[in-house]
């Protein structure tokens, strides 16, 4: 086998221009502490300012959704970004959850070929959550809406009927600042097998 389809089969990068963005990554004990720290600090934004996101923001956005993992590196994903208020405003009309994506002044649409992957969900939320993270770390807050009514919302943003929309992100500057709490890990953890709790960890309570 040529060595170019292998490295395709491999997921491995094929030419200098795939490669570049290597050189650029920094070492991991280097950046761990701000990667749990936005993990952490990020929240469900669904108060927005009314300034507009910048396109190289948006490109930033774009660029952590194409980078996400996905099933055998079928990256089935495809971005609808939308800013027109009209667009928006009809959107948040088909939503029972989300009629905020009205008030933010970007949403982007997470949309999967369902040729392309057998995993739909998992590849388009992964995709989904790099870009609600990104956009965290950029200083600008989003929230996940569920497109509950998907026929309505699919045929007003054009999404032919063979790819799935994950998900809309309404995304901006946040003008709130949301508090939220989690379970605790020693609810969560097993060691082992489910059910055991006795492991090299003894989380707080
Ligand atoms: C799969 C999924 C669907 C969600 N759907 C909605 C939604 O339709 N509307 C909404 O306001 N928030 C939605 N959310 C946001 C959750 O309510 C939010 O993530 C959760 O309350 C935890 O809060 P946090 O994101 O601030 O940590 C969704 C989140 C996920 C992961």
């Amino acid at each position: 086998m040529g060595g170019i389809k292998l490295r395709n089969l491999l997921g491995l990068p094929v030419n200098h221009r795939e490669t570049q963005h290597l050189q650029k990554i920094r070492p991991a004990w280097e950046i761990e502490v701000e990667v749990l720290e936005a993990i952490k600090t990020r929240r469900s934004i669904r108060r927005f300012k009314k300034e507009p996101v910048a396109p190289d923001l948006i490109e930033k956005l774009l660029e952590a959704g194409r980078w996400a993992p996905s099933s055998a590196n079928t990256q089935p994903w495809e971005f609808i970004v939308i800013t027109d208020p009209e667009i928006k405003k009809r959107i948040s009309r088909s939503f029972n959850f989300g009629p905020f994506l009205n008030e933010a002044p970007l949403a982007i649409a997470v949309v999967v070929d369902r040729f392309r992957t057998a995993l739909p969900v998992q590849d388009g939320s992964l995709a989904a959550y790099a870009i609600w993270l990104a956009a965290h770390s950029l200083g600008l807050g989003a929230c996940w809406i569920n497109p509950n009514i998907p026929g309505g919302i699919k045929k007003i943003l054009g999404i032919p009927l063979t790819k799935k929309l994950i998900t809309i992100l309404a995304i901006g500057y946040p003008a709130e600042a949301p508090l939220k709490t989690r379970r605790n890990l020693s609810d969560l953890v097993y060691f082992e097998k489910h059910g055991n709790k006795k492991g090299p960890i003894t989380f707080k309570e």
